[in-house]
């Protein structure tokens, strides 16, 4: 039986979009799945829908940026489809685009509360039940192109995401060589309900009706690529314990860009400050970042 068949996976956002695809693709892969949702109706019904003879798929609701509900969640999906070992951080939210000057203080709180805070939960949560039982498991998190491009026009969405891949790379460093694998998708379009999702729970943060100005997004991802064919993609993936999962090739010269401009910034150094013993040690493969200090 290929891995993970016979596990169980728990994935945020599985009611819809990309946690939806992955899901179904783990389902057909034999794992059982925890269909982690806010909407509980839609997990439910995707449930029923996408279980198979292999694989028992239960929803679960939970508001992933309420920290505190995180162990009660976990346990329920490990009542009802045995140990944990494999966490999909998905579920994300955009915010108001515009300019950063106008973005309120709430709504930024609000989707670092969901892109990026709850990602860190959903590590506290299950990292420690990893450890303890050992044997193989993996973590992807859904960061997004926004997060290794940036997005002028949502700047908020842009800085949770690069936070996600930050904390998906510091999470692989502190586990490579073990048993515990990490991934950091980041999707390009996809062709999801992520604009009028996103927008229907931003009109409770900021009281106004945010679904009105929905053309545009919905737009683009009209065109963007079929979720259930990147559920397969992550699943080969994870198998491969692939750690960027990478999907349309027309983002390479932007990402190439940003890292030319910061090769070619330190080649520019005209006063370099010396040398730097935590750099060197990390290169040596002596010294974790954070032992160096
Ligand atoms: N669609 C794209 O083009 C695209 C591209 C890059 C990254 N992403 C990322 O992929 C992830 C999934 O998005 P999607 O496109 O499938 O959108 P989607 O709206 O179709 O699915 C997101 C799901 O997350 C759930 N959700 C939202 N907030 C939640 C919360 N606080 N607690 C629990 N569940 C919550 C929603 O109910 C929904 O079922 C997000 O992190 C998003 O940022 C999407």
């Amino acid at each position: 039986m290929d891995w993970p068949s016979g596990r169980t996976a728990f994935v945020t956002g599985g009611a819809s979009g990309i946690g939806l695809g992955i899901a179904k693709a783990l389902a057909r892969a034999g794992a059982n799945v925890a269909l982690v949702d806010r909407d509980i109706g839609k997990a439910r019904e995707e449930a029923s829908r996408i279980a198979t003879d292999a694989a028992k798929v239960f929803a679960i609701e939970l508001d992933i940026s309420d920290d505190e509900a995180w162990a009660g969640a976990a346990d329920q999906a490990e009542e009802a489809l045995g140990p944990v070992s494999l966490l999909f951080n998905n579920a994300g939210v955009g915010g108001s685009d515009g300019h950063p000057a106008d973005i309120a203080p709430t709504v930024w709180r609000w989707v670092f509360s969901v892109n990026t805070h709850a990602q860190f939960y959903g590590v506290r949560t299950f990292l420690p039940r990893f450890e303890k039982r050992g044997g193989k498991a993996h973590i992807v998190n859904t960061a997004s192109m926004a997060g290794l491009v940036p997005m002028a026009e949502s700047p908020i969405y842009s800085a949770s995401k690069f936070a996600s891949v930050g904390l998906s790379l510091s999470l692989r460093e502190k586990f490579q060589g073990s048993d515990i694998g990490v991934s950091v998708l980041c999707p390009g379009t996809i062709n999801t309900s992520l604009p009028r999702t996103a927008a229907k729970a931003l009109s409770l943060v900021t009281g106004k009706d945010e679904t009105l100005s929905l053309e545009d997004a919905e737009a683009w991802l009209a065109h963007g690529a079929n979720p259930d064919d990147l559920g397969i993609i992550v699943l080969d993936a994870i198998r491969r314990r692939q750690f960027f999962i990478l999907t349309h090739s027309d983002w390479a010269p932007l990402t190439q860009s940003i890292h030319d401009e910061i090769s070619g910034t330190f080649r520019g150094i005209e006063k370099d400050l010396g040398p730097d013993l935590l750099a060197r040690a990390i290169i040596a493969g002596k010294e974790s970042a954070v032992s160096a200090r």
